[in-house]
């Protein structure tokens, strides 16, 4: 054998044992676990929700931070460039596949800049608006709605938000002007709402199902094409009239390229036990987010459907014509 060949051989070892080495001692510190938008929202919800069995998972502890800015871009862009040390994963929603036709001058490539984990979590949406708004029902929204016009504030949590993405479909399905207010998440958002400083809202059940029961907003349906479980006697908006009206949001877990697969590989495997822990199980199921079956529960699930997402949002953004720069 020549010595070139032996040196690589022995060279290739280290790396492996160095790696494996690596492997089995890692985590060994605390993982930043980044969430795009305002604490106490919908993706702050699910986030918190899986840091207690995730750090239970990990052994370290899982600590969740809030990157607000731009529709979720400025956390995707950060963690992008954060270092792929496993130690910075990134939550986010559909805002992955919508945020590369909604921005001209986006610095990152949803569907090369990053390690793919797993999908997590789907939740519905719902229509709700301030308790004291006129109309009580669908119907008596949509004429409110053509009598006020652009006088009827939409609140959102920027562009390439779901509830903006929501809000728009809902717009264009109905036909009427909205004025819109963007916030840094649907938790301030939902605090305007509550306090009625803003008048319309689309937005998730995991932070809109306690504000139902509680009876504090006014509701009109779920986004989803069947009923849901955590709002049974709920009606969807396209059983009232709305034709095809159907938004689900879906989330899954990033990490910066590079990455090593043992850390991504971990990671994946304790976010599969934090979502079998019966805490987890009981808590989404109230606030009516399905945990994804098993085969979207890998990267290539997560990366599948990325794409997929990419591929049917991008044509109808660009024809819509709506951008940010
Ligand atoms: C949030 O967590 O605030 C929401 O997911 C924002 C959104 O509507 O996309």
């Amino acid at each position: 054998m020549s010595i070139s060949r032996k040196l690589f051989i022995v060279g290739a070892a280290t790396c492996f044992s160095a790696a494996s080495a690596w492997s089995q001692t890692y985590p060994t510190r605390s993982i930043s676990l980044i969430v795009p938008f305002a604490a106490g929202g919908p993706t702050d919800v699910v986030a918190r929700t899986l840091s207690v069995p995730l750090s239970r998972a990990l052994g370290q502890t899982v600590v969740v931070e809030n990157k607000t800015g731009a529709g979720g871009t400025l956390a995707a862009a950060q963690v992008a460039r954060a270092a792929p040390d496993g130690y910075t994963f990134l939550i986010h929603h559909n805002g992955m596949a919508t945020a590369p036709a909604l921005y001209r001058k986006l610095t990152y490539n949803a569907l090369t800049d990053f390690e793919y984990v797993s999908q997590v979590v789907d939740v519905p949406m719902t229509l709700v608006a301030r308790k004291d708004l006129p109309a009580k029902t669908l119907p008596e929204l949509l004429v409110y709605l053509k009598a006020q016009g652009d006088k009827v504030n939409l609140a959102h949590a920027g562009l390439g938000a779901v509830s903006h993405l929501c809000g728009m479909v809902f717009r264009q399905s109905v036909g009427v002007e909205l004025t819109t207010v963007p916030y840094q998440g649907t938790g301030p958002a939902m605090a305007a709402l509550l306090g009625g400083q803003v008048d319309l809202m689309c937005d998730q059940t995991t932070q809109t199902v306690p504000q139902i029961k509680a009876g504090s907003l006014r509701f009109y349906g779920v986004t989803t094409a069947q009923r849901i479980k955590a709002l049974p006697d709920a009606p969807t908006l396209a059983e009232q009239g709305l034709k095809g009206f159907e938004v689900m949001v879906w989330h899954g877990v990033y990490a910066p390229k590079g990455t090593p697969k043992e850390a991504t590989e971990k990671f994946n495997a304790a976010l599969r036990l934090a979502l079998k822990d019966p805490t987890v199980v009981a808590r989404m199921a109230e606030l009516g987010a399905e945990i994804v079956p098993d085969a979207k529960l890998t990267p290539e699930g997560l990366r599948g459907w990325l794409k997929q997402e990419t591929d049917r949002w991008g044509p109808v953004i660009k024809s819509a014509g709506v951008y940010a720069d």
